[in-house]
């Protein structure tokens, strides 16, 4: 098990995939399940801003909604309820909302489970906020990939404009700021550093830099686990 976590735009979807390729090991996007519940939610008109005002805050409907939500993986696809979304996952609808559902434990904990059910399948690169610290804090790899603010913001203004939306490079920061204080200020499971895992800045770095930073990181370390066995055999 490698466990990336990071914050909005440090690149670890992409360095995860590309890196579970080389291994030869299954991806894991665990913030695409966090949309993919967002984006049900949203289906279902109780995300938190549309719920606000109720008396619960709408935890009846979400907690019905999520009981009646059948999320799957399949090839890098989130299905849901037999329907493939993940089409649906990077509008500005869900990554509005999806912070504050991510913040929610009876989400948290239903996505903990559906995580650790997928890992338990074979070896995984697992990326998201809590991997290492969390969900498996016995993983033999961890890493925190970072990145400096405006460079995550320029990376995903990229992003936004391979989809064919436009927005600025100053409203992408804004909103992942916001992002950062509310993933890792919240009270269950917040983005935090794993005291043992590699920290890796990739400001300035090539995606095939740092892939190849990790694969290294993995091999030495196999590599030298091996020899350990190898020697008291
Ligand atoms: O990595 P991402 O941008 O697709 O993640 C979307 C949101 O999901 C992010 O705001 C935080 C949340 N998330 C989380 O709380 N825990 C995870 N393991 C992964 C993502």
């Amino acid at each position: 098990m490698v466990a990336i976590d990071g914050p909005s735009g440090a690149g670890k979807s992409t360095v995860a995939r590309q890196l579970a390729a080389r291994l030869g090991f299954a991806f894991l996007d665990t913030g695409a399940m966090y949309r993919a519940i967002t984006w049900h939610f949203l289906q279902n008109g109780c995300a938190p801003a549309e719920c606000a005002g109720e008396a619960d805050g709408g935890q009846a409907r979400m907690r019905a909604a999520l009981a009646a939500a059948r999320l799957r993986l399949e090839q890098g696809r989130q299905i849901l309820n037999e329907r493939d979304v993940t089409a649906h996952l990077r509008t500005r609808e869900v990554e509005s909302q999806v912070s504050a559902v991510s913040a929610l434990s009876f989400v948290r904990a239903a996505m903990r489970d559906l995580q650790r059910q997928v890992a338990s399948a074979g070896p995984v690169v697992a990326e998201g906020r809590d991997m290492g610290t969390v969900v498996f804090p016995r993983a033999r790899w961890k890493v925190f990939l970072d990145a400096a603010p405006s460079e995550r913001a320029r990376r995903r203004s990229a992003d936004f404009v391979r989809q064919g939306r436009q927005v600025s490079e100053e409203d992408v920061l804004a909103e992942i700021e916001v992002r950062d204080r509310l993933d890792s200020t919240r009270s269950d499971a917040p983005l935090r550093q794993a005291d043992d895992a590699l920290y890796l800045d990739s400001t300035g770095l090539t995606t095939d830099a740092v892939v190849l930073r990790l694969f290294e990181f993995v091999r030495a370390d196999a590599a030298a686990a091996g020899a350990v066995a190898g020697g008291r055999a």
